[in-house]
């Protein structure tokens, strides 16, 4: 895949999320994914989570639990995924993202965080907040090249701003 991957969001249906499920199994690591629940690997109760989670996010910003997530498809090929939570009165956002490993480092999230940024600014957000650990340089780069002020935090973490 080149470095100027196509890069699009889809909705994530049914169908798109077992293949979500399975490209989490096959290529990334279950806590770049979902909380750690039930001790290591996928078990049973990660994998619930996962299934609500996303199901709950179905409904949109404008949803009861005021998220939506989305599948992210580079080239045609499901990639990862990425998501935007309302926080407080909703002007604010939460984001998070991951990819599978052999879709990192081609532009792919930035892309896919530049899409994301304009639906938050198109659903009246103003600010979109990020949270990734000191050591997570590519999460800090990503954020950075979208234009976030980063600052780090004292229990190991850095928080992430983006003005819209
Ligand atoms: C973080 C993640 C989404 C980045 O996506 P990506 O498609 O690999 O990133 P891109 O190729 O668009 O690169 C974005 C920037 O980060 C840099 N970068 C990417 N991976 C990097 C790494 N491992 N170390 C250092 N820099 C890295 C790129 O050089 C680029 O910098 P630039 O814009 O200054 O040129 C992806 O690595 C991932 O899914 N990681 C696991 C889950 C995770 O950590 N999620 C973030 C939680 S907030």
């Amino acid at each position: 895949m080149s470095r100027s991957a196509d890069v699009s969001l889809v909705d994530v249906d049914e169908t798109v999320l077992e293949q979500l499920l399975a490209l989490a199994k096959r290529d990334a690591s279950p806590d770049e994914v979902a909380p750690p629940l039930g001790g290591p690997g996928w078990n049973l109760e990660r994998t619930a989570w996962f299934f609500n989670y996303h199901r709950a996010a179905a409904q949109g910003l404008g949803g009861e639990a005021g998220e939506k997530t989305w599948g992210i498809v580079a080239d045609g090929t499901l990639a990862g995924s990425i998501r935007l939570r309302r926080l407080g009165g909703g002007v604010v956002a939460e984001t998070g993202i991951w990819l599978g490993r052999s879709f990192r480092s081609r532009g792919i999230g930035s892309a896919a965080l530049r899409l994301v940024l304009k639906e938050a600014r198109n659903a009246g957000v103003a600010r979109v907040t990020a949270r990734t650990l000191v050591g997570n340089l590519g999460a800090q780069r990503l954020l950075a090249s979208a234009g976030a002020t980063l600052t780090p935090d004292d229990d190991g973490t850095v928080s992430a701003v983006v003005v819209l």
